[in-house]
């Protein structure tokens, strides 16, 4: 029954939802302080959730992040707070007897939006199973606020590419007047597919470390900073214009100089750099880290012939695991 007094009308015995990885293909910190970023949903890898009827209050499991809990025993833990936001959107008690299975084929920590794809595999399925209707702009709000329960100032780019469901260009807009308008979402247009190969570096990396790091260093420097944010921003317009034309011979340097702009804001790491100096060597048209740094992800732009050669080129230089992917197919 829903707080209103309407019978919920729950469908199935069981609901299963997934979301995808997302990969930032540009952008990435410059995008906290109000510059545009581009960001993919990666299909082939995601986070799902199933809900089946429970015997007594709400339970998560999650073997394989080691969780087993009742939210209404850990209140404050981060999903918690997320099926409470949840269910008060569908209206349905927050008691309601069910179990909620969580699996993820997505790295934690790793640049991948782990958290972002968790949380929305999670409000997909509760509103499917509760036959609630969901926008993508609820579901994006929803998610970002778990974000923020989990890393304090996220952009906001993760919750949406996963959301929305398709490469974006993402751009926060300044509060006036204390509040902070909706972001600027605007898919963009693939001229022709590309071709990425990603590297993981295997060292997890969570993502208010780097950023951190990085709020400091523009704290007590902020012109310089704003320069490095501002040439990023560069290479995202840029980027997305190369993207249109299907113009990867001008997009790879974009995306190699947005690597170069990272490790100057000291984001990148020596596994990162390795990786990506191996990509390069192996033919790629450009390579960068993806995600927060310091561990985590890099990604190479290449030629469907060259994938081969550079996910083992990446592979040799320490990747852990290597997986390629068409962008706009
Ligand atoms: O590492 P991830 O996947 O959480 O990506 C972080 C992206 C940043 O731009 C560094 C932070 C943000 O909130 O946008």
């Amino acid at each position: 029954m829903r707080r209103d007094g309407t019978i919920t009308p729950l469908l199935s015995p069981m609901t299963h939802a997934s979301a995808p990885a997302k990969l930032i293909l540009c952008g990435e910190h410059a995008v906290v302080y109000h510059r545009p970023a581009l960001a993919v949903p990666l299909n082939e890898i995601r986070a799902h959730a199933t809900i089946a009827p429970g015997r007594g209050p709400l339970t998560i499991e999650a073997r394989d992040l080691n969780m087993v809990f009742a939210p209404a025993d850990a209140p404050d833990h981060p999903l918690s707070a997320l099926i409470r936001d949840t269910l008060r959107f569908t209206g349905v008690e927050e008691n309601a007897p069910l179990r909620l299975t969580l699996t993820s084929d997505i790295p934690i920590a790793s640049g991948m939006g782990s958290g972002a794809a968790i949380a929305t595999a999670i409000v997909r399925a509760l509103c499917a199973h509760t036959n609630t209707a969901l926008s993508p702009a609820e579901l994006s709000a929803l998610v970002y606020a778990s974000e923020q329960r989990l890393h304090g100032t996220p952009s906001g780019i993760d919750n949406a590419v996963v959301a929305f469901g398709q490469p974006i260009w993402f751009c926060r807009i300044p509060a006036t007047n204390g509040t902070a308008p909706p972001p600027d979402i605007q898919p963009i247009l693939i001229g022709q597919p590309i071709q990425l190969v990603v590297g993981d570096t295997g060292v997890r990396s969570p993502t208010h470390a780097p950023v951190g790091a990085v709020r400091q260093g523009w704290q007590a420097a902020p012109a310089h900073y704003n320069a490095i944010f501002d040439d990023i921003a560069g290479c995202v317009v840029a980027a997305r214009q190369a993207l249109a034309d299907g113009d990867i011979a001008v997009l790879g340097p974009l995306l190699s100089r947005n690597h170069a702009l990272l490790q100057q804001l000291g984001v990148s790491s020596p596994e990162l750099d390795r990786l990506v100096d191996a990509a390069h060597h192996a033919g790629a048209l450009g390579a960068k880290l993806s995600g927060a740094g310091w561990g985590g992800v890099m990604l190479a732009l290449t030629t469907p012939d060259r994938t081969d050669d550079i996910g083992a080129a990446l592979r040799q230089a320490g990747a852990v695991r290597v997986l390629s992917t068409q962008v706009g197919s």
